[in-house]
């Protein structure tokens, strides 16, 4: 294992944990699209509470932890204190917002005589750990040299800020009862794609090439910045065409073709130079690209709307390319024993996607039936099992149990 100066491994504890409470909370849609849901639950609220908890309080407090872990190393000093309590408030404040998703959505909640917005409350909340995070990065990078890593995480830290102007937008054209759809829209959008594909994607591809320096080259550097110039005009491509202007469209198609092409170039250089369990999430990321340039054709974009690929094509970034790469990157910074059975792991999200299959036009109609609801209810659990033994793991691990969180949050 190599070692760092800042040992912030429970917090994969405790990110994984989330991992598993949100993807309960993905499992009990899909039962509930079966049998039926709880009295007081509705699906648009179960599906926000999922997806807001990956996002906030699986992949982020992860990525934070992994980013310190490899700091040392990129900077060539020590890191600071303060990550610990950052990332500790990541945890806690998703938590606390968790059950405001599941039960209003972003809909007004009744407390007493008023109606309050506590979801999108608690969710401004959760924004504070990510700017305490740039702050104490900044502090510790600055005057640093930039290698491809540190470029690549300080993209991903930009994305996260353009990300919640679109958070902030949306708000502003709520109260300024903007009549237009498509700002509101847009703004949605700008928010989810600057944080899925310019937060994670950066972050994680700076992860590989942290621990795969050799794949580094000169050319990565612009690719990287062109991809983020070109996010928020692919983010367009998931307002509704009809809510569209006109003139946006072809911004739209451009972005997404460059946000695609951009990440095979990344991929061809980090394929030859990656460990064999790298080769997974970037074949992940490889659809996902090849998924992006489809989209920049509007028939096929609009035909995959039409076929149900939402869904699947998601997934196959978050959980084929983000969840399984973080998996591998905190094997390889905090040694695989730490990630013991991250192979389930693994195999459990392979056999969710392929559930997926069946839910969508791909599959011929004639064989569609109860069976199919079934499967994808069913598969949830594999990757949730698989989280289960990767907490187990790193548990065991000397050093990081219950014992060590109370003690000594911060650093070694
Ligand atoms: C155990 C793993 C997971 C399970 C069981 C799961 C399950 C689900 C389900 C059932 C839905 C709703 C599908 C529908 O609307 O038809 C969904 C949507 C979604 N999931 Fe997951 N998911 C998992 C992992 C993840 C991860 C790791 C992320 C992000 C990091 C994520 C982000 C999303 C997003 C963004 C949506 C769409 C939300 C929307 O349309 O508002 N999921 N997932």
């Amino acid at each position: 294992m190599t070692r760092t100066t800042t040992d912030v491994r429970w917090a994969w504890l405790g990110a994984l944990g989330c991992f598993i409470l949100a993807g309960l909370t993905g499992a009990l849609f899909r039962f509930g699209m079966l049998y039926g849901l709880p009295e007081g639950l509705q699906f648009g609220n179960v599906r926000h509470a999922h997806s807001h908890r990956m996002y906030f309080s699986w992949v982020t407090p992860a990525l934070m932890a992994l980013i310190v872990a490899w700091l040392p190393r990129q900077t060539g000093r020590p890191v600071g204190r303060g990550y610990g309590l950052v990332i500790a408030a990541a945890l806690l404040l998703g938590l606390l917002a968790y059950p405001f998703f599941l039960l209003y959505g972003y809909s007004l909640a009744q407390v007493g005589e008023k109606r309050l917005p506590l979801s999108m409350m608690a969710s401004a909340l959760c924004g504070l750990p990510w700017y305490a995070f740039m702050i104490l990065y900044w502090r510790d990078t600055r005057r640093a040299a930039r290698p491809l890593p540190l470029l690549l995480w300080d993209a991903a830290l930009a994305a996260v800020v353009l990300a919640s102007l679109g958070g902030v937008g949306r708000m502003a054209v709520a109260m300024l009862r903007v009549p237009d759809l498509f700002w509101g829209e847009a703004m949605v959008q700008l928010f989810l794609n600057l944080f899925a594909d310019g937060w994670f994607i950066f972050g994680v591809l700076g992860l590989a090439y942290a621990a795969h320096p050799s794949a580094g080259r000169p050319h990565l550097r612009w690719t990287t910045w062109l991809i983020f110039l070109a996010l928020p005009f692919a983010a367009l491509l998931g307002v509704p065409s009809s809510l569209t202007p006109e003139v946006l469209r072809p911004l739209a198609s451009v972005g997404a073709f460059v946000v695609g092409a951009g990440l095979l170039v990344h991929l061809a250089a980090l394929w030859p130079a990656v460990v064999a369990a790298w080769r997974i999430p970037l074949a992940f990321l490889g659809l996902k690209a090849v998924g992006e340039l489809a989209a920049s054709i509007p028939m096929v974009a609009t035909w995959a709307e039409g076929a149900g690929l939402r869904i699947p094509y998601l997934h196959w970034l978050l959980l084929g390319f983000v969840s399984i790469g973080l998996v591998v990157a905190a094997g390889e910074v905090w040694g695989w024993r730490f990630v013991r059975g991250w192979r389930w792991y693994v195999a459990g999200i392979l056999l969710l996607q392929v559930s997926l299959i069946p839910l969508t036009g791909l599959w011929p109609a004639a064989w569609v039936g109860r069976w199919s609801l079934a499967l994808a209810a069913w598969a949830t659990l594999a990757p949730i099992a698989g989280a289960i033994i990767l907490a187990y793991s790193a548990w065991a691990t000397p050093g990081v149990g219950l014992r060590r969180l109370v003690r000594q949050p911060e650093s070694v």
